[in-house]
């Protein structure tokens, strides 16, 4: 066996092209999503003031950025809704005529080479705020399956490619995936967000959403951060209900949660980097305290070498483009 002085790795450091030739984690435009809310209306783009960059977009002005998106490579947009009203049991969900809806009709028509994936959850469109029909002060699992299910199937029969539940009730993905297939829609794939913790992260994305619960919180149904074997349990069963492909969500502080299911499971395996992550991000380079490109891009890199398939980023446009221009 070599060793120092005969065994040098500086060998392979020590131009570009040689480099590359060893580079072991290669991140690509196909494999990032590009999370977008849309609202009904026509020229809308709204500003979102704790997320930069990222607005709430009309379905032709979400058009026209998935037509950006799309021309950068990337692989897949998944779209959040912003409904015209909330009620107790957030019915505009399921309503075929709703945001996400119609932005999917408007995308499969006219960025026919995009997947489109659509995020099945109540809390954008409740009143309360919480994830699921609320009954004594707390959110009630198996009444909620049947809408998460309806939601599902509006969103299938718009045109989604992915659907992909984020409310962590019990025995969803199963329910989902009964409904699709009886009304027709064997084809359309299940993301579930397996691994969700209750997060300080998400912190932009409830202002995004307006969706931030009116009373206590998420505790009784996502994820304490701290466990990872439950972590795996709730992959596991997502599995075994027939997900087509699971998340671990945050990223960055849940990158051990991502290797190991990546090491016990088969399936493809996402990894959201979420709204607070990304805000942190251009706080600093706002204030010029980081480099914004290389960190965007040594992050991704690290989520990919963690050991996800696929990565959803609000940096996925600008990603894409340095990627493009080579970094
Ligand atoms: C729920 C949902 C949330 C996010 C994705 N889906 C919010 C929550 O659970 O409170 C957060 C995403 C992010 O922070 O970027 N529909």
């Amino acid at each position: 066996m070599a060793r120092f002085p005969e065994l040098r790795l500086r060998r392979w450091r020590r131009t570009p092209a040689l480099r590359g030739l060893v580079r072991e984690t290669r991140l690509a435009a196909e494999q990032l999503v590009a999370p977008m809310f849309v609202r009904l209306g026509r020229g809308l783009r709204e500003p979102i003031g704790a997320l930069p960059g990222v607005a709430r977009l009309s379905p032709d002005e979400a058009v026209a950025e998935a037509e950006r998106l799309r021309g950068l490579g990337i692989g897949a947009v998944i779209l959040f809704g912003i409904p015209g009203r909330k009620d107790d049991t957030g019915s505009e969900a399921f309503d075929d005529a709703a945001a996400v809806q119609e932005t999917t009709r408007q995308l499969k028509g006219r960025v026919p080479g995009l997947a489109v994936m659509t995020d099945v959850c109540l809390d954008e469109y409740t009143s309360h705020g919480h994830c699921g029909v609320v009954r004594d002060g707390d959110v009630d699992n198996d009444a909620t399956l049947p809408l998460l299910a309806r939601a599902a199937v509006s969103h299938a029969r718009a045109g989604a490619d992915v659907v992909a539940p984020s409310d962590m009730m019990d025995g969803r993905v199963a329910a989902i995936r009964r409904e699709l297939d009886g009304a027709g829609f064997a084809r359309v794939a299940i993301l579930a967000y397996a691994a969700k913790a209750a997060s300080a992260y998400y912190g932009p994305f409830r202002e995004a959403a307006d969706s931030a619960p009116k009373f206590g919180d998420r505790r009784s149904y996502q994820m304490e951060g701290g466990n990872r074997r439950e972590a795996m349990r709730e992959v596991a069963l997502d599995v075994a209900e027939g997900a087509d492909a699971v998340m671990v969500k945050p990223a960055l502080a849940y990158l051990d949660v991502v290797r190991e299911a990546r090491e016990r499971f088969e399936l493809p395996i996402a990894a959201y980097n979420v709204s607070g992550e990304y805000a942190m991000v251009k706080a600093a380079a706002a204030n010029g305290w980081i480099e914004e490109k290389r960190i965007v891009l040594e992050t991704l890199t690290s989520i990919v070498r963690a050991g996800a398939d696929f990565v959803l980023t609000y940096h996925a446009g600008d990603a894409a483009r340095w990627l493009k221009e080579g970094a």
